[in-house]
């Protein structure tokens, strides 16, 4: 028997609705690292621990991956054939690899022109059915569902508990880690399944000890859990969590509640900024998205929101690779350009030092 990694459905198997006999459809996903931070918190002179879960190092490069393969298993163990789901990219990545995985077909619909490169590269290689539809990631959400009810495909978005299921692992691996949960658990909000999840995670945990206090950001543009009600025509730079009619609203509005927990918003620039920061900081690379997370914290910290002394958690939802484009366009120092000869070579590269 191998004692490698198996992924989380052997992981936590008595935690998670696996029955006997079915055939777990794996990538190895989990296990991914929770990095402390060094530079960012010293920088910010607190006296406080930070952490980010880098949730990028799933095999498909996001934490959709965790539920995923919970999802696809139930699926192919009711005896579907095909899934489909609405997506701003990261779950239909995910949903391709999975179903190309299991040997069954993926439907996804995602929101023309509205989705990092290196997402739509994914579902095209992993052979998905790729539909860019003329709307938003809520209309895609609208007939997806409209969909499932007319055709033998089942749906592998968050309103799938067995994708909530799988998900809150990312609680589990974080309490193991720590030997308890941290005071502060950082996360970006888009449809919001992630934090119902992590909530049901370490609730599932706590074993009678502390829960931590649940932070959810939003981006300026597309924040429904800051104004209180759904936007019509939600815009941000994170396309990943351009969502206007999050699915889980009420789970994750529990979440936030029964922890004493708050929405914030960030803007865009101080999205882009925390990226740039993570990345020049701290070598972490993540997709605009998965920074709000670090910008919420950070702004939290200084305002004193965050207690001092406390532990602070940041889920970093999906990795930069994703999204090349936003990432070059938003750095504004040049590349060099020079002939190749030592002389230019050595002058552009030490002359600035
Ligand atoms: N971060 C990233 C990188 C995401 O892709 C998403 C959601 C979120 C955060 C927000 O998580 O929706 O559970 O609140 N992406 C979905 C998708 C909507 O289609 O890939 P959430």
């Amino acid at each position: 028997m191998t004692t490698a990694y198996q992924g989380l459905l052997h992981r936590y198997r008595d935690r998670l609705p696996v029955v006997d006999g079915m055939r777990i459809i794996t990538l190895c996903e989990g296990n991914t690292p929770l990095i402390p931070l060094l530079n960012i918190p010293r920088e910010l002179g607190k006296d406080v621990t930070m952490y980010v879960k880098f949730e990028g190092l799933n095999p498909t490069g996001s934490f959709k991956d965790r539920g995923m393969t919970m999802a696809v298993t139930q699926a192919v163990h009711e005896g579907s054939r095909a899934i489909i789901c609405a997506s701003t990219g990261n779950t239909s990545a995910s949903a391709a690899a999975y179903a190309a995985r299991a040997g069954i077909r993926s439907f996804v619909l995602i929101p023309e022109g509205k989705i990092a490169m290196g997402k739509l590269a994914q579902a095209m290689m992993h052979g998905a059915i790729v539909i860019q539809i003329q709307g938003n990631f809520d209309d895609g959400m609208r007939l997806v569902k409209e969909v499932a009810t007319k055709a033998p495909v089942t749906i592998v978005n968050s309103i799938n508990p067995y994708r909530i299921q799988g998900q809150k692992t990312a609680s589990f691996e974080i309490v193991e880690a720590l030997g308890r949960a941290p005071d502060y658990h950082c996360i970006p909000v888009g449809n919001a399944g992630n934090i119902t999840a992590h909530w049901l995670g370490y609730r599932e945990c706590a074993n009678g000890g502390a829960l931590p206090v649940m932070a959810g950001y939003q981006a300026a543009g597309a924040a429904p859990f800051i104004s209180g009600q759904m936007v019509d025509q939600p815009e941000t730079v994170a396309t990943a969590i351009r969502i206007g009619h999050p699915q889980s609203w009420d789970a994750a509005w529990d979440a936030s509640r029964a922890s004493n927990g708050w929405f914030a918003a960030h803007d865009d620039a101080t999205i882009l900024a925390t990226q740039k920061l993570l990345a020049s900081k701290e070598g972490i690379f993540c997709e605009p998205a998965s920074a709000i997370s670090v910008a919420g914290a950070i702004a939290d910290i200084r305002s004193g929101r965050s207690r001092a002394g406390s532990t602070i958690v940041c889920t970093v939802t999906g990795h930069g690779l994703k999204d090349p484009d936003t990432a070059i366009a938003s750095n504004t120092a040049p590349v060099l350009k020079v002939p190749a000869a030592l002389d230019d070579v050595r002058r552009a590269s030490v002359e600035p030092l």
